[in-house]
């Protein structure tokens, strides 16, 4: 597989570019290569991944159509480099590889690579380039999978790199597998256009909220809420970036306010691992809890949402209720990561093809 030429410039002239103009590099022939920021995707391309997450899904309901999966990739390796905790986004990367035969290896620990020796983690993951054909990464640091990507795209044996999370920034599958779950929970009623979002927690850190709310401006008239206390509201970058778009949002200091017109509700933890002095701790984040009692006054066809871990913001006893599909979502988030991995690779015609061919 060939890769983008169009990043010979320096790190420095790169970085400055503004973010549309580098997503456009990280695409090849007009094929998606690097997955880096939400702002990459339009909606056609979102449309093309959740179809190709439900065609893939289908195929392996059977054995056939699983050795066919397993076969696609089986001469690839990847590589899961994860600088930061993870459960659901590690192993379901992990499930994703295997599903296309792709073999994993992973590196979660820098006390055990040659970072210890002082080796700078550029060098690690040029290292890694060496060996492997996609890099999966996690790391603490906001722009890092993008100096990355800049940096593999300008060497001999460039290989796609995959944002799984970087810094309080961005989470772009995340985004790509909620997305994924509000399109299948709104097929009956028109899909995502003209619903209102309610986002509600830690904005300010949640780097999966930055990305969804992103993600969402490739539809129409999607109304947004943010819920949260000022100490913890969505950042100005994201909101300038609704404004451009004409999407229209409002920030809320209390749930209660705006449950009876959300069709999603999105809810986070709060992200105190960023404290400076556990100052996070001290709010008072009782009226940014999802309460039982708001199972009454939600919509019937509404879905609540949360990317998880969660801690005490959506109790256990909200789970059985059918409008609870966060963990439907992690299941969502296995078949969309099958779909890009695939789409990285150039096999989306393929799966196409065959799910057409067994399926007349
Ligand atoms: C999220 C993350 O890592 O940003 N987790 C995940 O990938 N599902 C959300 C979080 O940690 O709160």
């Amino acid at each position: 597989m060939d890769s983008p030429k169009t990043l010979k410039m320096s790190w420095e002239e790169f970085h400055a570019l503004p973010v549309e103009e580098k997503g456009k590099c990280f695409f090849h022939r007009g094929k998606l290569y690097h997955t880096i920021f939400a702002q990459q995707f339009d909606r056609e391309q979102l449309e093309g991944l959740s179809e190709l997450a439900t065609r893939i899904r289908q195929i392996a309901k059977s054995r056939a159509g699983m050795d066919f999966l397993q076969g696609l990739l089986s001469h690839k390796r990847a590589m899961l480099y994860f600088q930061q905790p993870s459960t659901r986004t590690f192993l379901s990367f992990y499930a994703a590889c295997q599903i296309l035969g792709l073999k994993a290896a992973e590196v979660r620990n820098t006390q055990t690579s040659s970072e210890v020796k002082g080796e700078t983690p550029e060098d690690s993951v040029r290292t890694f380039s060496s060996f492997f054909d996609v890099i999966i990464m996690r790391h603490p640091e906001a722009g890092f999978a993008e100096k990355i990507a800049w940096l593999l795209s300008n060497t001999e044996r460039p290989v796609p790199v995959i944002n799984a999370g970087s810094g309080k920034d961005q989470h772009p599958t995340q985004a790509l597998l909620d997305v994924y779950t509000l399109i299948r929970s709104f097929e009956e009623r028109d899909g995502i256009d003209g619903k209102t979002i309610v986002f509600c927690g830690d904005l300010k850190r949640g780097r999966t909220v930055r990305s969804l709310a992103l993600l969402l401006t490739n539809f129409n008239d999607v109304r947004m809420y943010f819920v949260a206390p000022e100490e913890l509201q969505i950042e100005a970058d994201i909101t300038e970036a609704l404004e451009r778009k004409g999407v229209k949002y409002d920030k809320v200091y209390s749930l209660s306010e705006v449950v009876a017109e959300a069709d999603a509700i999105y809810m986070t933890r709060l992200q105190d691992e960023w404290d400076v002095a556990g100052e996070s701790r001290k709010l008072d984040l009782g009226k940014y809890n999802f309460l039982p009692e708001y199972l009454q006054r939600m919509k019937p066809t509404s879905v609540i949402m949360h990317p998880l871990p969660r801690r005490n913001e959506i109790p256990v006893e909200v789970d059985k209720d059918p409008r609870a599909v966060y963990w439907r979502q992690v299941r969502n988030g296995m078949w969309v990561r099958v779909a890009l991995l695939a789409t990285t690779f150039r096999l989306d015609e393929l799966i196409f093809q065959h799910y057409e061919y067994h399926n007349r």
